[in-house]
């Protein structure tokens, strides 16, 4: 039998897209965990302390946290579903391919959406949201705090403040998948309504669990819809009840929870909330590992996508490729040196430029020396294909 101490994952080039990332050995480990019942005395504590570790990352004291089976994706079908009755309006702000696909889910289950775009690498000015805000009434506005496909940074906390002001009834609602516990969030003070997440990214934890935390006036407004809800395995009405219970330690029973996958998130999450570094010094980890990649793309002359460092995540880069090299370039001499990084996503410039993660492990543990080594490999990379197109 391995142990935990003797385990080590099997050699393997390093995973520095925007998700999934690299994850610790003992998060690998606690996923090897022998099967147990999902309504066991040992694995309903296990569960609860996940639902209230989660609470702790994104510092909120009452939200409701829902670990449902499913990718980040689920997410939106479950605000779509809960929140917004069919026939409402949904305020969808667009920095990125992201954007489109909410819209699109909020479409999905009958609402009237409303986009505002950003040009490509900026942000949506706060001006026009207020604009919009006024023009009619918004059941929810939702936004991406980084969108993948751009690597752009939305600022939360002035968006959800505008709403505050401007429209109040209006839930603000974040999509986070690629900046929860990589990005500095804060629930409850910033006065976010819904936080959706996955395992993925800096939860570092594999994919398959869909993380949405909702604000106690998020339930209320859910609590009070007058129409059905409009999705079965989506439905808050099946999951509260679940979720209640496994934080009080009883047993309940809607579908059957990732088991395997609880195990490992309880064991990220309690690395992340229990064990150096802090949450404070892990965010500003990633802002060092970010600076450091960015400075050494600027260097090497490379552009980035967003329009300037205030608008750019700091779990991610998104770096247009040089003048005259395309992928082909430069993707395989990376990956030739152990190292895997993304294309491009956003559909107007997919192949104009391509993405690196730096999130979890990554950032936080600079022994692993992962940001030195995608530096040289993109020196070096980028080095040999200028030779070659010369
Ligand atoms: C910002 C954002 N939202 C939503 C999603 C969808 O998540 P998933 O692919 O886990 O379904 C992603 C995936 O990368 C994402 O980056």
């Amino acid at each position: 039998m391995t142990s935990r101490e003797d385990f080590k994952q099997a050699q393997h080039k390093l995973l520095v897209i925007p998700g999934p990332i690299e994850v610790t050995d003992e998060v690998l480990f606690a996923n090897a965990h022998p099967s147990m019942s999902h309504v066991s005395p040992e694995f309903i504590p296990v569960f609860g302390d996940c639902i209230r570790m989660t609470r702790q990352v994104l510092l909120t004291k009452d939200a409701q946290p829902f670990l449902i089976s499913g990718s980040g994706t689920l997410g939106w079908d479950q605000v779509s579903a809960n929140l917004v009755e069919p026939g409402e309006n949904a305020l969808v702000l667009h920095t990125g391919y992201f954007g489109d696909s909410f819209s699109d889910c909020l479409q999905t289950y009958g609402a009237k959406v409303g986009q505002l775009k950003a040009p490509i690498g900026g942000t949506v000015d706060p001006a026009t949201i207020e604009k919009a805000l006024k023009s009619k009434k918004y059941k929810v506005l939702t936004f991406t705090h980084v969108d993948t496909s751009t690597g752009v940074l939305s600022n939360a906390k002035e968006i959800a403040q505008l709403v505050q002001r401007v429209s109040p009834s209006t839930l603000v609602v974040m999509d986070a998948v690629c900046s929860v516990a990589s990005e500095e969030i804060n629930m409850d003070d910033w006065g976010l309504d819904v936080v959706m997440t996955a395992s993925q990214k800096g939860l570092s934890t594999p994919p398959g669990l869909s993380i949405v935390v909702a604000s106690q006036k998020a339930i209320n407004v859910f609590q009070s819809r007058t129409s059905p809800v409009t999705s079965y395995y989506a439905s808050w009405r099946k999951w509260l009840p679940i979720m209640k219970a496994y934080e009080d330690g009883n047993a309940a029973y809607f579908a059957t929870p990732p088991v395997n996958l609880i195990y490992a998130f309880h064991e990220s999450l309690r690395q992340i909330t229990k064990t150096a570094p802090s949450l404070e010094k892990r965010f500003e980890l990633h802002r060092q590992a970010s600076k450091q990649i960015k400075d050494a793309a600027k260097a090497l002359g490379l552009n980035q996508l967003p329009v300037n460092d205030s608008v750019a995540a700091n779990g991610m880069t998104a770096l247009y490729y040089p003048d005259g090299l395309v992928a082909s370039d430069i993707l395989p001499r990376l990956g030739k040196r152990g190292i895997v990084v993304a294309g491009g996503l956003h559909t107007e410039i997919k192949d104009k430029y391509f993405r690196i993660g730096h999130m979890g492990v990554t950032a936080t543990d600079q022994q692993r020396g992962d940001v030195n080594a995608v530096i040289q490999a993109l020196q070096e990379s980028l080095a040999e294909a200028n030779l070659k197109s010369a």
